[in-house]
């Protein structure tokens, strides 16, 4: 298994008090797959992507990645630990506005002292056009398009040849067909060289070009599906409606 989520709950404090965003998350990733985490606004999303991408850490419960327990190290341990293993792609794209596109996906590649200046550049020119972005490399982000920029964003999240590459709305800043083109091409990445992808999302198209998917509500996990068919998904997991708990619907009448 690459990824074990085991009885993770993250708490943080705004002020005095606690908010629980993960409750007692139980999640297995295998290597290979295309995962999406659906779920509303404040569901957990990104904090559950945090958690697994080492930059946070949860408040109980252990996670493990490729069979090394993650859950208790300092941050300089998470830091080296995430700059070899962990990919990301974020919403906004993070690229740095200075850098041309090359230089961008080259970036995290200068911590690697055992690679040469030239396996570097080789590196770089293999990622590029992998993502399409062969003629682009001396572009800089403000000459690229959203969907260029995001494609950078993956050529140097693969770069690094990650155990695992996490986004997080990878397509919230992008019009639909781009977004979906930006899916297609991580899903053909995926499919092509055995690379996991877990991405969060709550645009339901771009939920059903998983293969995996993980429902959150409230900070917990409310369904497990497994794709069958084009929209058709088997769930090994389903709360019970009875579960729900509809109490906080109530409104005080104080509140008003
Ligand atoms: N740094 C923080 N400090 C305090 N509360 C936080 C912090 N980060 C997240 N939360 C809270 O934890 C809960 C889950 O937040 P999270 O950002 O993981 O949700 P999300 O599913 O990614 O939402 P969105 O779709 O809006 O990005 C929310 O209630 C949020 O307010
Ligand atoms: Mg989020």
């Amino acid at each position: 298994m690459l990824v074990r989520v085991e009885n993770v709950s993250k708490q943080y404090m705004v002020g005095e008090q606690p908010v629980t965003a993960l409750n007692r998350i139980n999640l297995n990733i295998e290597e290979g797959v295309f995962m999406a985490i659906a779920g509303p606004s404040g569901s957990g999303k990104s904090t559950l992507l945090n958690l697994i991408g080492c930059i946070d850490t949860p408040s109980s419960g252990k996670i493990h990645i490729a069979g090394r327990d993650v859950s208790g190290r300092t941050p300089d341990d998470l830091a080296r630990l995430r700059g070899r293993s962990i990919g990301f792609i974020f919403q906004t794209f993070n690229l740095l506005p200075v850098l041309s596109a090359e230089e961008n996906v080259e970036y995290p590649l200068l911590q690697f002292k055992e690679l040469s200046v030239a396996d570097r550049r080789d590196r770089v020119r293999h990622y590029l056009k992998m993502v399409g972005l062969a003629d682009f490399g001396r572009h800089r982000p403000n000459q690229l398009s959203g969907g260029q920029r995001q494609r950078v964003a993956i050529a140097r999240a693969l770069a690094i040849r990650p155990k695992i590459i996490l986004a997080d709305e990878p397509t919230a800043n992008l019009d639909h067909r781009t977004g979906a083109r930006i899916l297609r091409l991580m899903r053909r990445i995926n499919r092509k060289t055995g690379a996991t992808f877990v991405f969060s999302t709550h645009d339901k198209r771009v939920i059903d070009m998983a293969d995996r998917r993980v429902d959150l509500e409230d900070g917990e996990i409310v369904r497990l599906g497994v794709r069958k068919a084009k929209h058709e998904w088997g769930f090994a997991l389903e709360r019970a409606e009875d579960d729900y708990d509809d109490d906080e619907e109530t409104v005080d009448a104080a509140d008003e």
